[in-house]
Protein backbone atom coordinates (compact mmCIF):
# COMPACT_ATOMS: atom_id res chain seq x y z
CA UNK A 1 0.00 0.00 0.00
CA UNK A 2 1.53 3.65 -1.24
CA UNK A 3 1.34 6.63 1.14
CA UNK A 4 -0.89 8.95 1.40
CA UNK A 5 0.91 11.51 -1.84
CA UNK A 6 -0.03 8.78 -4.13
CA UNK A 7 -3.46 7.49 -3.06
CA UNK A 8 -4.40 11.04 -2.69
CA UNK A 9 -2.00 12.96 -5.38
CA UNK A 10 -4.82 14.35 -7.44
CA UNK A 11 -5.95 16.53 -4.21
CA UNK A 12 -2.25 17.51 -2.99
CA UNK A 13 -0.25 20.37 -4.69
CA UNK A 14 2.40 17.45 -6.14
CA UNK A 15 3.54 17.12 -9.31
CA UNK A 16 6.36 14.68 -11.50
CA UNK A 17 9.14 16.86 -10.17
CA UNK A 18 8.21 16.58 -6.47
CA UNK A 19 10.53 14.06 -4.64
CA UNK A 20 7.73 11.64 -2.71
CA UNK A 21 8.90 10.93 0.86
CA UNK A 22 7.16 8.66 2.43
CA UNK A 23 7.09 5.47 5.13
CA UNK A 24 3.75 4.58 4.15
CA UNK A 25 1.73 6.75 6.37
CA UNK A 26 -1.79 7.35 6.24
CA UNK A 27 -4.37 4.60 5.73
CA UNK A 28 -4.77 4.17 9.80
CA UNK A 29 -8.01 2.19 11.37
CA UNK A 30 -11.10 3.42 11.94
CA UNK A 31 -12.47 0.80 14.79
CA UNK A 32 -16.34 1.34 16.35
CA UNK A 33 -16.14 1.41 20.17
CA UNK A 34 -19.32 0.00 21.55
CA UNK A 35 -18.64 0.72 25.04
CA UNK A 36 -17.88 4.03 24.23
CA UNK A 37 -21.30 4.60 21.46
CA UNK A 38 -22.99 2.84 24.55
CA UNK A 39 -21.97 5.68 27.16
CA UNK A 40 -22.23 8.53 24.81
CA UNK A 41 -25.47 7.53 23.65
CA UNK A 42 -24.28 7.59 19.32
CA UNK A 43 -22.56 5.58 17.17
CA UNK A 44 -19.04 6.41 18.04
CA UNK A 45 -15.35 5.47 15.62
CA UNK A 46 -12.00 6.08 16.67
CA UNK A 47 -9.63 7.03 13.68
CA UNK A 48 -5.97 5.45 15.21
CA UNK A 49 -3.57 7.85 14.11
CA UNK A 50 -1.24 5.86 16.76
CA UNK A 51 -0.99 3.18 13.74
CA UNK A 52 0.74 5.66 11.85
CA UNK A 53 4.59 5.44 10.92
CA UNK A 54 6.03 7.54 13.92
CA UNK A 55 3.06 6.70 16.00
CA UNK A 56 1.03 9.75 15.64
CA UNK A 57 -1.31 11.62 12.71
CA UNK A 58 1.55 14.23 12.20
CA UNK A 59 3.11 12.04 10.01
CA UNK A 60 0.26 12.66 7.57
CA UNK A 61 1.48 16.39 7.12
CA UNK A 62 5.19 15.79 7.23
CA UNK A 63 5.65 13.69 4.47
CA UNK A 64 3.96 16.32 2.80
CA UNK A 65 6.36 19.15 4.30
CA UNK A 66 9.61 17.02 3.56
CA UNK A 67 8.63 16.22 0.15
CA UNK A 68 7.96 19.64 -0.58
CA UNK A 69 11.32 20.70 1.22
CA UNK A 70 13.12 18.12 -0.96
CA UNK A 71 11.63 19.58 -4.29
CA UNK A 72 12.85 23.43 -2.85
CA UNK A 73 16.19 21.76 -2.44
CA UNK A 74 15.92 22.41 1.32
CA UNK A 75 18.64 20.58 3.23
CA UNK A 76 17.78 20.70 6.79
CA UNK A 77 14.11 21.63 8.59
CA UNK A 78 13.73 22.79 11.73
CA UNK A 79 10.34 22.51 14.22
CA UNK A 80 9.49 23.19 17.16
CA UNK A 81 7.39 20.55 19.09
CA UNK A 82 5.37 18.90 22.19
CA UNK A 83 7.16 15.55 20.71
CA UNK A 84 5.65 14.43 17.84
CA UNK A 85 5.99 16.56 15.65
CA UNK A 86 9.85 16.37 16.67
CA UNK A 87 9.44 12.57 16.04
CA UNK A 88 7.57 12.77 12.81
CA UNK A 89 9.83 15.63 11.52
CA UNK A 90 13.25 13.84 12.21
CA UNK A 91 12.13 10.42 10.95
CA UNK A 92 11.23 11.96 7.79
CA UNK A 93 14.01 14.11 7.54
CA UNK A 94 16.16 10.73 8.03
CA UNK A 95 14.55 9.42 4.81
CA UNK A 96 14.95 12.69 3.32
CA UNK A 97 18.40 12.81 4.04
CA UNK A 98 18.27 16.15 5.38
CA UNK A 99 19.36 17.58 8.85
CA UNK A 100 16.82 18.24 11.15
CA UNK A 101 16.40 20.44 14.30
CA UNK A 102 14.14 20.44 16.89
CA UNK A 103 13.50 22.66 19.98
CA UNK A 104 11.38 20.98 22.47
CA UNK A 105 10.15 22.92 25.70
CA UNK A 106 12.55 21.41 28.50
CA UNK A 107 11.41 18.35 30.26
CA UNK A 108 7.61 18.16 28.89
CA UNK A 109 8.35 16.10 26.69
CA UNK A 110 6.87 12.14 27.27
CA UNK A 111 9.48 9.52 26.83
CA UNK A 112 8.75 7.86 23.89
CA UNK A 113 8.56 10.91 21.40
CA UNK A 114 12.16 11.90 23.11
CA UNK A 115 13.80 8.32 22.82
CA UNK A 116 12.83 8.61 18.76
CA UNK A 117 14.46 11.76 18.13
CA UNK A 118 17.17 10.66 20.41
CA UNK A 119 17.85 7.44 17.90
CA UNK A 120 17.50 9.81 14.49
CA UNK A 121 20.54 11.53 14.80
CA UNK A 122 18.35 15.38 14.79
CA UNK A 123 19.95 18.05 16.52
CA UNK A 124 17.22 18.44 19.98
CA UNK A 125 17.58 21.65 21.65
CA UNK A 126 15.72 22.00 25.26
CA UNK A 127 14.47 25.16 25.67
CA UNK A 128 13.76 27.19 29.14
CA UNK A 129 10.54 27.82 28.38
CA UNK A 130 7.08 26.39 26.69
CA UNK A 131 5.90 25.68 23.42
CA UNK A 132 5.12 28.76 22.36
CA UNK A 133 8.34 30.35 23.30
CA UNK A 134 9.74 27.46 21.23
CA UNK A 135 7.44 27.84 18.31
CA UNK A 136 9.03 31.87 18.19
CA UNK A 137 11.96 30.70 18.18
CA UNK A 138 12.36 28.32 15.00
CA UNK A 139 10.14 30.82 13.00
CA UNK A 140 12.80 33.62 13.77
CA UNK A 141 15.81 30.81 12.56
CA UNK A 142 13.69 29.68 9.80
CA UNK A 143 13.64 33.51 8.46
CA UNK A 144 17.39 34.19 8.60
CA UNK A 145 18.98 30.74 8.26
CA UNK A 146 18.63 28.38 5.45
CA UNK A 147 16.15 25.94 7.41
CA UNK A 148 12.55 25.07 6.37
CA UNK A 149 10.39 25.44 9.06
CA UNK A 150 8.51 22.02 9.23
CA UNK A 151 5.36 23.25 12.21
CA UNK A 152 1.83 23.33 10.95
CA UNK A 153 2.46 26.83 9.66
CA UNK A 154 3.74 25.59 6.82
CA UNK A 155 0.68 25.03 4.16
CA UNK A 156 2.40 21.81 2.84
CA UNK A 157 1.45 20.62 6.56
CA UNK A 158 -2.39 21.24 6.51
CA UNK A 159 -2.72 19.79 2.54
CA UNK A 160 -1.13 16.25 4.25
CA UNK A 161 -3.21 16.44 6.79
CA UNK A 162 -6.68 16.76 4.95
CA UNK A 163 -6.27 13.66 3.65
CA UNK A 164 -7.41 12.10 7.30
CA UNK A 165 -11.23 13.78 6.34
CA UNK A 166 -10.50 11.81 2.80
CA UNK A 167 -10.33 8.53 4.57
CA UNK A 168 -12.67 8.73 7.20
CA UNK A 169 -15.09 9.93 4.08
CA UNK A 170 -13.97 7.15 2.00
CA UNK A 171 -14.81 4.55 4.68
CA UNK A 172 -18.67 5.77 6.18
CA UNK A 173 -19.41 7.13 2.24
CA UNK A 174 -20.04 10.01 4.20
CA UNK A 175 -19.04 12.36 7.09
CA UNK A 176 -20.19 11.32 10.12
CA UNK A 177 -22.47 13.90 12.56
CA UNK A 178 -19.52 15.40 14.76
CA UNK A 179 -15.92 14.83 14.41
CA UNK A 180 -14.12 15.31 17.82
CA UNK A 181 -10.83 16.12 18.26
CA UNK A 182 -8.19 17.49 20.90
CA UNK A 183 -7.03 21.11 19.82
CA UNK A 184 -3.49 22.49 20.32
CA UNK A 185 -1.37 24.75 18.24
CA UNK A 186 -4.92 23.77 16.30
CA UNK A 187 -3.39 22.76 12.85
CA UNK A 188 -5.33 19.56 13.23
CA UNK A 189 -8.75 20.81 13.31
CA UNK A 190 -7.57 23.34 10.43
CA UNK A 191 -6.74 20.96 8.32
CA UNK A 192 -9.76 18.21 8.92
CA UNK A 193 -12.06 20.73 8.16
CA UNK A 194 -10.50 22.24 4.89
CA UNK A 195 -10.47 18.45 4.29
CA UNK A 196 -14.02 17.36 4.45
CA UNK A 197 -15.43 21.02 2.94
CA UNK A 198 -12.55 20.51 -0.26
CA UNK A 199 -14.09 16.89 -0.32
CA UNK A 200 -17.38 18.40 -0.57
CA UNK A 201 -16.70 20.54 -3.17
CA UNK A 202 -15.32 17.94 -5.45
CA UNK A 203 -18.59 16.32 -4.98
CA UNK A 204 -17.21 13.36 -3.08
CA UNK A 205 -19.85 13.95 -0.16
CA UNK A 206 -23.04 16.53 -0.19
CA UNK A 207 -22.54 16.83 3.75
CA UNK A 208 -20.21 18.40 6.42
CA UNK A 209 -19.88 17.27 10.10
CA UNK A 210 -19.89 19.81 13.04
CA UNK A 211 -16.43 19.91 14.78
CA UNK A 212 -15.87 19.05 18.26
CA UNK A 213 -12.68 20.46 19.69
CA UNK A 214 -11.34 20.24 23.44
CA UNK A 215 -8.24 21.75 24.65
CA UNK A 216 -6.62 20.98 27.69
CA UNK A 217 -8.59 23.06 31.17
CA UNK A 218 -5.13 24.50 31.92
CA UNK A 219 -4.34 25.03 28.21
CA UNK A 220 -7.14 26.10 26.75
CA UNK A 221 -6.43 30.15 25.10
CA UNK A 222 -9.24 29.37 22.38
CA UNK A 223 -12.15 28.49 25.10
CA UNK A 224 -11.39 31.72 26.90
CA UNK A 225 -10.10 33.93 24.13
CA UNK A 226 -6.75 35.21 25.59
CA UNK A 227 -3.87 33.22 25.58
CA UNK A 228 -2.59 31.70 28.43
CA UNK A 229 0.83 32.54 29.69
CA UNK A 230 1.75 29.55 31.24
CA UNK A 231 -0.22 26.20 29.97
CA UNK A 232 -0.17 23.23 32.05
CA UNK A 233 -1.79 19.66 31.60
CA UNK A 234 -0.99 15.96 32.32
CA UNK A 235 -1.60 15.92 28.32
CA UNK A 236 1.90 17.65 27.28
CA UNK A 237 1.20 17.32 23.53
CA UNK A 238 -1.18 19.94 23.89
CA UNK A 239 0.19 22.31 26.83
CA UNK A 240 0.14 25.03 24.67
CA UNK A 241 -1.10 28.61 25.44
CA UNK A 242 -0.95 30.25 21.94
CA UNK A 243 -1.89 28.35 18.95
CA UNK A 244 -0.40 30.10 15.38
CA UNK A 245 -4.12 28.59 14.26
CA UNK A 246 -6.07 30.21 16.53
CA UNK A 247 -8.33 31.98 13.82
CA UNK A 248 -8.43 28.68 11.30
CA UNK A 249 -9.80 27.11 14.57
CA UNK A 250 -12.38 29.47 15.47
CA UNK A 251 -13.82 29.27 11.32
CA UNK A 252 -14.14 26.02 11.56
CA UNK A 253 -16.12 25.63 14.92
CA UNK A 254 -18.36 28.34 13.35
CA UNK A 255 -18.57 27.06 9.81
CA UNK A 256 -19.10 23.97 10.90
CA UNK A 257 -21.77 24.76 14.14
CA UNK A 258 -19.44 23.20 16.59
CA UNK A 259 -17.54 24.12 19.76
CA UNK A 260 -14.51 24.74 21.18
CA UNK A 261 -14.78 23.17 24.77
CA UNK A 262 -11.96 22.66 27.89
CA UNK A 263 -11.82 18.95 29.67
CA UNK A 264 -9.77 18.73 32.81
CA UNK A 265 -6.96 16.70 33.08
CA UNK A 266 -9.60 14.06 35.72
CA UNK A 267 -11.69 13.46 32.71
CA UNK A 268 -8.67 13.46 30.17
CA UNK A 269 -7.10 10.57 32.24
CA UNK A 270 -10.61 9.00 32.57
CA UNK A 271 -11.05 8.73 29.30
CA UNK A 272 -7.50 7.48 28.27
CA UNK A 273 -8.32 4.73 30.78
CA UNK A 274 -11.69 3.81 29.42
CA UNK A 275 -10.42 3.57 25.76
CA UNK A 276 -7.55 1.21 27.29
CA UNK A 277 -9.43 -0.99 29.65
CA UNK A 278 -12.98 -1.00 27.84
CA UNK A 279 -12.36 -0.55 24.30
CA UNK A 280 -9.17 -2.23 24.21
CA UNK A 281 -7.23 0.95 22.62
CA UNK A 282 -4.26 2.92 23.86
CA UNK A 283 -3.87 6.00 23.14
CA UNK A 284 -1.96 9.05 24.67
CA UNK A 285 -3.21 11.20 26.99
CA UNK A 286 -3.58 14.31 24.64
CA UNK A 287 -5.56 12.08 21.76
CA UNK A 288 -8.10 11.02 25.45
CA UNK A 289 -9.12 14.79 25.37
CA UNK A 290 -11.78 14.35 22.70
CA UNK A 291 -13.15 11.56 24.02
CA UNK A 292 -13.31 12.89 27.23
CA UNK A 293 -15.15 15.83 25.82
CA UNK A 294 -17.94 13.81 23.79
CA UNK A 295 -18.54 11.87 27.26
CA UNK A 296 -19.42 14.83 29.22
CA UNK A 297 -21.46 16.11 26.24
CA UNK A 298 -23.24 12.53 26.38
CA UNK A 299 -24.14 12.77 29.41
CA UNK A 300 -25.29 16.23 29.29
CA UNK A 301 -27.87 14.83 26.29
CA UNK A 302 -26.34 16.45 23.80
CA UNK A 303 -26.43 13.85 21.26
CA UNK A 304 -29.25 11.45 19.31
CA UNK A 305 -29.15 8.25 19.20
CA UNK A 306 -28.80 8.12 15.33
CA UNK A 307 -25.86 10.66 15.74
CA UNK A 308 -22.41 9.02 14.29
CA UNK A 309 -19.18 10.56 15.71
CA UNK A 310 -15.83 10.12 14.82
CA UNK A 311 -12.62 10.65 17.33
CA UNK A 312 -9.07 11.31 15.89
CA UNK A 313 -7.14 9.39 18.28
CA UNK A 314 -3.98 11.36 17.65
CA UNK A 315 -1.03 9.76 19.03
CA UNK A 316 -0.07 6.10 20.36
CA UNK A 317 0.14 5.41 23.66
CA UNK A 318 3.22 4.03 23.78
CA UNK A 319 4.74 7.73 23.25
CA UNK A 320 3.73 8.06 26.74
CA UNK A 321 4.48 5.13 28.91
CA UNK A 322 4.98 6.96 32.15
CA UNK A 323 1.63 8.16 32.29
CA UNK A 324 -0.18 4.97 31.60
CA UNK A 325 2.24 3.38 34.65
CA UNK A 326 1.37 5.90 36.70
CA UNK A 327 -2.03 3.81 37.33
CA UNK A 328 -0.39 0.33 37.18
CA UNK A 329 -0.79 -1.37 40.35
CA UNK A 330 2.16 -3.44 41.97
CA UNK A 331 2.99 -5.99 40.09
CA UNK A 332 3.38 -9.08 41.91
CA UNK A 333 6.73 -11.42 42.09
CA UNK A 334 6.22 -15.22 42.61
CA UNK A 335 8.40 -18.41 42.64
CA UNK A 336 7.32 -20.61 39.81
CA UNK A 337 4.78 -22.36 41.41
CA UNK A 338 1.29 -23.23 39.52
CA UNK A 339 -1.18 -23.57 43.14
CA UNK A 340 0.84 -20.53 44.27
CA UNK A 341 -0.19 -18.87 41.45
CA UNK A 342 -3.85 -19.93 41.07
CA UNK A 343 -4.51 -18.73 45.16
CA UNK A 344 -2.50 -15.53 44.30
CA UNK A 345 -5.55 -14.90 41.04
CA UNK A 346 -7.90 -16.56 43.40
CA UNK A 347 -8.60 -18.84 40.50
CA UNK A 348 -10.74 -22.27 41.79
CA UNK A 349 -10.42 -25.55 40.54
CA UNK A 350 -12.42 -26.70 38.10
CA UNK A 351 -15.27 -29.53 38.52
N1 LIG B 1 -2.68 15.26 19.81
C1 LIG B 1 -1.37 14.99 19.81
C2 LIG B 1 -0.95 13.61 20.20
C3 LIG B 1 -0.43 15.97 19.43
O1 LIG B 1 0.85 15.67 19.42
C4 LIG B 1 -0.90 17.26 19.09
C5 LIG B 1 0.03 18.31 18.72
C6 LIG B 1 -2.28 17.48 19.11
C7 LIG B 1 -3.13 16.46 19.48
C8 LIG B 1 -2.87 18.79 18.76
O2 LIG B 1 -2.82 19.02 17.38
O3 LIG B 1 -1.52 21.11 17.41
O4 LIG B 1 -2.73 20.37 15.37
O5 LIG B 1 -3.98 21.19 17.36
N2 LIG B 1 1.29 18.20 18.82
C9 LIG B 1 2.25 19.20 18.34
C10 LIG B 1 3.67 18.65 18.43
C11 LIG B 1 2.10 20.54 18.93
O6 LIG B 1 4.61 19.41 18.55
O7 LIG B 1 3.82 17.43 18.34
P1 LIG B 1 -2.76 20.51 16.83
Amino acid sequence: MAGLIERYREFLPVTDQTPVISLEEGNTPLIPAPRLSQAVGADVYLKYEGANPTGSFKDRGMTMAVSKAAEHGAKAVICASTGNTSASAAAYAARAGMQCIVLIPEGKVALGKLAQVALSGASIVQIEGNFDQCLDMVRYLSEHYPVELVNSVNPFRIDGQKTGAFEIVDALGNPPTYQAMPVGNAGNITAYWAGYKLYRDVGKTGALPTMLGFQAAGAAPIVHGAPVTHPETVATAIRIGNPASWKQAEVARDESGGTIQAVTDEEILEAYRFLSSKEGVFCEPASAAGVAGILRLGKEGFFKASDSIVCILTGNGLKDPQTAMRFSEEIAVMAPDGRALAEHLSLQPVG
